[in-house]
């Protein structure tokens, strides 16, 4: 078997956690491959609401192994919160995950340092999760970071001790001893609740399972514009968000991989800085926030809304590979008379219809080509031939232009609110 791989094509908050909780019962175990509590995957299901920030969202579906695998980033505080929410729904969640021995531990003074950098950085700050993303990947990269196989050692104590000084040194006299006080103790007892989760070398595990016939889905999180070799860079986390990404972050070869698919709204959102060439900063982006609810699920911050883009999505289809789209929220633009896709870029007077290198500093003016709204309330609509002819119109334009078959429609933020083509 090989392993399939769905991931975000925009800049995160695409619905992957939707997705992947309508398609698990297609697999038997779903592996999230990087990010960490910076991500926020919403699921609604029979009336209930779940948002994941660590944990694959397979979790509520039983038979359905979730594996946290080497390339994610983990915080305890977290984790533990999170996984105290789930079983409050009654899901018996010890025996459902396994956590990687190689995923690397997101430490109190981490999300210090995030705070330090982003202060530090003013003006031009990335608009961080403040999770301890960018400081943890660094420790991971610069091999100096913990890893949750760590906490197995009798040395932890004193690995951690290192650690922490080492960024002691960095923060110098920065203003921080009362957050360490209050987070180090609850840090370290959320370990302790950490310890009915089996720790696993996953690349053994998930490829062992290949080899047994067993399906698995890769999860990804926040989306390829903010992939850290691809996205629009400085502006960007600090992982592969993209395909790639599978391959390092759960230890699955190139030739594992199945099927990609790729998913996207029917416009385009963003949360945090960065450049965002089709962003609508008046009261038409303000609509769609409104009618789309675009508020982060992670830090409750307005999204910025905007058109879709399709040269970053052609770029995101070709770096990725996609062989699926999924497209989502198209209810939210359903009381639009026209609808705005971005053809191209203009750039210094030139019509340009790839991605360009650096666009933080570059003047971009968006080419739109307007197409009719379908102007129908879709979110009751169960097949596609019951859809407005503009609504697959618009499905057609965007396949003929992407060259990738769009087979999932979603048009609500309900699991029922699904459509599979065939
Ligand atoms: P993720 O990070 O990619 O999992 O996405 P988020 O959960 O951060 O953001 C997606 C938001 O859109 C959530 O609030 C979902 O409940 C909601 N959502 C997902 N699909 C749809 C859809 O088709 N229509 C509408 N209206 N909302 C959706
Ligand atoms: P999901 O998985 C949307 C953004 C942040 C910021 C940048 C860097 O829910 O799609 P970081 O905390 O990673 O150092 O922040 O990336 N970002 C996200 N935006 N969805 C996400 O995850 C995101 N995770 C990080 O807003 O601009
Ligand atoms: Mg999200």
């Amino acid at each position: 078997m090989k392993v399939d791989v769905l991931l975000g094509l925009q800049w995160g908050d695409e619905g992957k956690g939707k997705i992947v909780d309508v398609v698990t019962p297609d697999y038997n175990i779903i592996a999230r491959f990087q990010g960490g509590p910076n991500a926020g995957h919403t699921l609604i299901f029979e009336g209930q609401k779940q948002v994941l920030h660590t944990i694959p969202s397979g979790i509520f579906r039983k038979n359905t192994v979730n594996v946290i695998g080497n390339g994610v980033v983990i915080d305890p505080i977290t984790l533990k919160a999170e996984i105290e929410a789930i079983e409050a729904k009654g899901v018996d969640v010890a025996s459902n995950l396994m956590i990687s021995r190689k995923a690397h531990l997101i430490l109190p003074t981490h999300k210090i340092l995030d705070k330090y950098s982003e202060e530090s950085k003013g003006k031009k700050k990335i608009g961080s999760t403040l999770k301890g993303i960018g400081p943890t990947y660094m420790d991971k990269t610069g091999r100096n970071g913990l890893r949750m196989g760590d906490t197995e050692s009798p040395n932890f104590k004193a690995k951690y001790n290192a650690l922490v000084e080492k960024h002691q040194n960095i923060l110098g006299d920065y203003d921080y001893q009362n957050i360490l006080n209050e987070f180090e103790s609850v840090w370290f007892e959320a370990l302790e609740f950490l310890k009915k989760i089996p720790l696993i070398d996953s690349e053994h595990y998930i490829n062992q399972a290949i080899k047994d016939g067993k399906k698995v889905l890769a999860e990804g999180a926040q989306g390829t514009m903010l992939d850290i070799d691809f996205g629009t860079y400085p502006f960007v986390t600090s992982s592969n968000t993209i395909t790639a990404g599978t391959c390092t972050g759960l230890g699955v070869a190139p030739n594992r991989i199945g099927d990609v698919i790729g998913i996207f709204k029917a416009y385009c959102t963003r949360v945090g800085s960065g450049p965002f060439p089709t962003e609508l900063d008046n009261e038409i982006g303000e609509e769609i926030r409104k009618i789309g609810h675009e508020y982060g699920a992670t830090t409750g911050r307005d999204r910025r809304c905007g058109w879709i883009d399709l040269p970053a999505l052609k770029y995101a289809c070709m770096v990725n590979g996609a062989t699926k789209l999924a497209m989502m929220k198209a209810d939210v633009l359903d009381k639009f008379e026209t609808i705005q896709v971005c053809t191209h870029y203009e750039i210094n007077g030139e019509k340009v219809d790839y991605f360009p290198y650096d666009i933080t500093d570059l003047e971009i003016t968006p080419v739109y080509k307007e197409v009719k709204g379908w102007n129908k309330d879709l979110t009751q609509l169960q097949d596609l031939k019951d859809a407005p002819q503009e609504f697959l119109d618009y499905i057609a334009y965007l396949e003929s232009e992407l060259h990738v078959p769009i087979s999932i429609v979603s048009v609500g933020p309900d699991r029922a609110q699904t459509i599979i083509r065939s």
